[in-house]
């Protein structure tokens, strides 16, 4: 079984000890129920370091009030399993109290990734960005890995980790690894589990919904708003309610200036039932 260890102080003897031996440390964050997608992740941290931490902390600032903290599905043991199978070398799996002694909202000290907080998700889930930033950093400072794998799934969490560490220096390279999806395209999600057997069969219409914006904008970049506002249609007729659906820079999450040649990324979150999904894609060149 894959060692398991919930004090920080047991989790920084190891990493010395690595250390101590020259060995290259790697860090997967995640709130567990580990499918496919974290263990893609996993892997990308064992070709990049000789040890690779995983954690495993459902972070309680990240949601809110009306979020799904409680309902969070929680699965050690099978996760545990399915760490030892791919090859991690330690699982970190802290208690709330270990990480917030006084409760995450006695935290003062927290991070509030200014300049991405309000876009996209961070506009429909005031706060997250803030529990993300501040948990990721605290699992750094933990940690201290050299380097850490996110997935674009979650684009903006991505970019807001790069951001925290460029801006405030934290000596940590930040690797991003592609979306793992189902054959029909729907993108892994532990929040996929909240999906009816008929919802689940309509959710990778998001996908797609992505895909059709993203082909539309390849062939002209004028057509914006028009291939937005008639796949948002499309989607609301099958079910989904959506948050946004929107065209920004892959890189900067900027809205996109007309004229200049950057990447672009189509980015979406809808809810479907019981379920919020996200999805984004890249625009072709
Ligand atoms: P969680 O949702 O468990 O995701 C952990 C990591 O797995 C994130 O980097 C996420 O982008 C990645 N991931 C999830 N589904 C994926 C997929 N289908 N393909 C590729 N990567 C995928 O994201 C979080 O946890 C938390 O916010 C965390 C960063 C751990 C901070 O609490």
């Amino acid at each position: 079984m894959i060692e398991t260890v919930q004090a920080t102080e047991a989790l920084r003897r190891q990493v010395s000890a690595w250390r101590a031996e020259g060995l290259s440390v790697g860090f997967v964050p995640t709130m567990g129920n580990l499918h496919e997608g974290h263990l893609a992740l996993v892997r990308d941290a064992l070709r990049q370091s000789d040890r690779v931490v995983v954690s495993i902390f459902v972070n309680p600032m990240q949601f809110g009030a009306n979020e799904d903290l409680d309902a969070y599905p929680r699965t050690l043991a099978e996760d545990q399993l399915k760490l030892e199978a791919v090859g991690a070398h330690l699982l970190f799996h802290p208690s709330v109290e270990a990480v917030y002694p006084e409760g995450e909202a006695a935290c003062s000290a927290v991070l509030v990734p200014e300049s991405l907080t309000d876009i996209l998700c961070g506009a429909s889930r005031p706060g997250h960005f803030r529990g993300v930033a501040t948990v990721v950093a605290k699992l750094f400072n933990m940690v201290q890995p050299d380097c850490a794998v996110f997935g674009e799934k979650d684009l903006q969490q991505l970019r807001v980790i790069e951001r925290m560490c460029r801006d405030l220096d934290f000596p940590v390279r930040i690797i991003g690894s592609p979306t793992l999806r189902e054959t029909d395209g729907l993108a892994r999600s532990s929040r996929n589990a909240y999906l009816t057997e008929s919802e689940r069969a309509v959710a990778p219409a998001l996908h797609q919904a992505l895909q059709g914006v993203a082909q539309a904008v390849a062939e002209d970049r004028g057509r914006i708003d028009e291939a937005v506002a008639s796949a948002v249609v499309d989607l609301e007729a099958r079910g989904f309610r959506v948050d946004y659906l929107e065209v920004r820079d892959r890189l900067t999450l900027a809205l996109p200036e007309p004229s200049a040649d950057r990447p672009l990324a189509v980015l979406g979150a809808a809810h479907l039932g019981r379920a919020r999904l996200i999805d984004n894609v890249a625009v072709p060149a």
